[in-house]
């Protein structure tokens, strides 16, 4: 057991929780696509930007809340979706759910968890939002949609950039399986939460290519933004025209997103993505990112370059395998603090005194 006292960041988590992890789950959490260069690139990114701070400003008491999607929130960082928490922990998805609530967070619960709405939204004491992803079964997707409005969540982020999934070499190279007696628990009542049984490969790319919709277009999202009662974003845009697009069907919000960079590989870093797209959208809907961020001057250079908020997915897991609920509490505390250290340095009182100014460009 590591001593809490040695674990002061992101990454002394993420070394821990390999120490603790089976092979085939850390393989699983940390891979990233193909031959992971936009993996390296996510959190590279970040430290290729400098920062360019203000001084004489009392900063004795920041305020890092802020407001998304015109309601209050304690900070703008967020617990991203990631699948399958509890290969990381007993309590999975109700540990992180807990966590996310003492520390402020706002948690996206995936569609791929291995806990039930059932079991997790009664444990969440601070916004929940809901990932979807698009199933062949329209009504299997409609009804996931339908209990997320009904258990409270606020919003949905719908993954865009998932019809097929991606190559992710380890995967493959270790038949990816879920442990005994954890399954896809939301699709239960659709008879949909167990892999394939298929042989020599990813248990969980068989999965997608046997029950996620390929076909998924802009007509999907004029349906969802219809049925759907809560904000929608769209979760994985890269491109500005996409963004551009995304809000003519309707999306309150897009998330610049690479999926972690376990899908396409060699695109670019998302905070790269970053300024075109909120270019693109000219202050129309909200523009929101994650892949990368292990550091609050991530966060801040993220909200600097127009994002309303960030996601982290990976931490979250590092924190629950190394100590479930308190881990994963303990690395959201971490980023929170770290963040407010670099609105101190760069003389910033509030999120709104945040801005591009505070990017250092090279002439
Ligand atoms: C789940 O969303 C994954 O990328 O494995």
């Amino acid at each position: 057991m590591v001593d809490k006292r040695d674990l002061v960041s992101v990454f002394d988590y993420e070394t821990a929780a390999r120490d603790k992890l089976p092979k085939t789950a850390y393989d699983y959490y940390r891979s990233g696509a193909n031959d992971e260069i936009t993996l390296h690139e996510n959190h590279a990114a970040y430290e290729r930007i400098q920062l360019r701070p203000r001084v004489l400003v009392d900063i004795s008491k920041p305020d890092i809340s802020t407001t998304v999607l015109g309601e209050k929130v304690k900070m703008p960082i967020f617990v991203a979706p990631t699948a399958f928490h509890r290969m990381a922990d007993p309590d999975g998805e109700v540990a992180t759910a807990r966590a996310a609530g003492q520390a402020g967070a706002v948690m996206i619960f995936s569609t791929l968890s291995n806990s039930s709405f059932e079991e997790v939204m009664p444990e969440a004491t601070g916004p929940m939002w809901f990932q979807l992803y698009v199933y062949k079964d329209r009504e299997a997707t409609l009804s996931l949609v339908q209990r997320a409005e009904s258990y409270g969540c606020k919003a949905i982020a719908l993954t865009v950039d998932a019809q097929v999934w991606g190559r992710r070499e380890r995967d493959i190279k270790n038949r990816f399986r879920l442990p005994k007696g954890l399954s896809i628990k939301n699709l239960m009542p659709a008879g949909r939460e167990q892999f394939p049984e298929k042989k020599g490969e990813s248990g969980l790319a068989a999965y997608v290519a046997w029950q996620f919709d390929p076909t998924l277009n802009w007509k999907d999202v004029d349906w969802l933004c219809a049925k759907s009662k809560i904000p929608v974003l769209l979760k994985g845009v890269l491109h500005p025209a996409d963004a551009r697009m995304a809000i003519d069907h309707g999306a309150a919000g897009v998330i610049v997103s690479n999926h972690g960079a376990r899908q396409l590989d060699t695109v670019p870093a998302t905070i790269d993505a970053l300024p075109p797209i909120v270019e693109a959208v000219d202050g129309k809907i909200e523009v929101h990112i994650d892949g990368g961020i292990r550091r609050g001057t991530d966060v801040f250079k993220a909200i600097a370059l127009g994002a309303k908020a960030v996601a982290v997915g990976r931490p979250i897991i590092w924190g629950l395998a190394v100590n479930g609920q308190d881990g994963a509490k303990h690395v959201l505390d971490l980023l929170r603090k770290d963040f407010e250290l670099t609105m101190k340095l760069c003389g910033c009182q509030k999120i709104e005194d945040i801005s591009d100014d505070m990017i250092f460009h090279r002439s």
